[in-house]
């Protein structure tokens, strides 16, 4: 069955990026490319990929290495370039397009990349399963928030990989009190 996966790098304070949109805080950081966490291995995992427009609008400007040649959904409601053919973009509520992300993934999960507000309308519709979180050393003030909403997540999973805390949560619904 697909799973929805929130896979990303984070401040300690809950940002995914500066005001400006800048990760220099975390490309500065160690990491070991085959440690706990590390990109290759959930990729072998993922079918396809959804995105806010900034976010794609980083890709685009920074490093296309992410935008693996799985089909990608980039969340607009602009007419954005298309940087390749396995590139399209929708709008609206994730439910709508339930159907073709898991045509696209075929079978396997779906990688939920950012921000923090996709995130959260993912989880609103009930397509959100897990949060990889590789926490960094440093904190922001403020920026991009790493999520939109309120909800409950159990922690499964927790690692070191050299500078950072890798930790894996699913998903449990919506904030309660108890
Ligand atoms: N630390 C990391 O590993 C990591 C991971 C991911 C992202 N990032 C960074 O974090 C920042 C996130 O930026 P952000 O908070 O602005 O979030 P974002 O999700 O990348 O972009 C938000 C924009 O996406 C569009 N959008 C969102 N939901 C939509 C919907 N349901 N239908 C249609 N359009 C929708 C809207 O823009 P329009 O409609 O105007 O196009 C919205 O303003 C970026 O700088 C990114 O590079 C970092």
């Amino acid at each position: 069955m697909t799973r929805y996966r929130y896979y990303t790098a984070t401040t300690l304070d809950g940002f995914l990026a500066d005001d400006d949109h800048s990760l220099s805080w975390l490309f500065k950081q160690d990491i070991d490319e085959n440690g706990p966490g590390n990109t290759t291995a959930f990729l072998a995992e993922v079918g396809a990929q959804v995105m806010g427009s900034s976010t794609y609008t980083w890709v685009l400007e920074h490093d296309r290495d992410w935008l693996p040649e799985i089909p990608t959904f980039v969340f607009t409601h602009r007419e954005l370039e298309a940087a390749d053919d396995h590139v399209s973009f929708v709008a609206g509520a994730p439910s709508d397009h339930r159907a073709t992300l898991e045509s696209a993934a075929a079978g396997l999960d779906v990688w939920v990349m950012g921000g923090g507000g996709l995130a959260a309308e993912f989880a609103g519709a009930g397509m959100l399963d897990e949060v990889v979180v590789s926490i960094a050393p440093v904190t922001l003030g403020s920026g991009k928030p790493l999520f939109g909403g309120a909800y409950d997540l159990e922690l499964k999973d927790c690692a070191r990989n050299r500078d950072f805390v890798v930790a894996r949560y699913d998903v449990r619904g919506p904030l309660t009190d108890s």
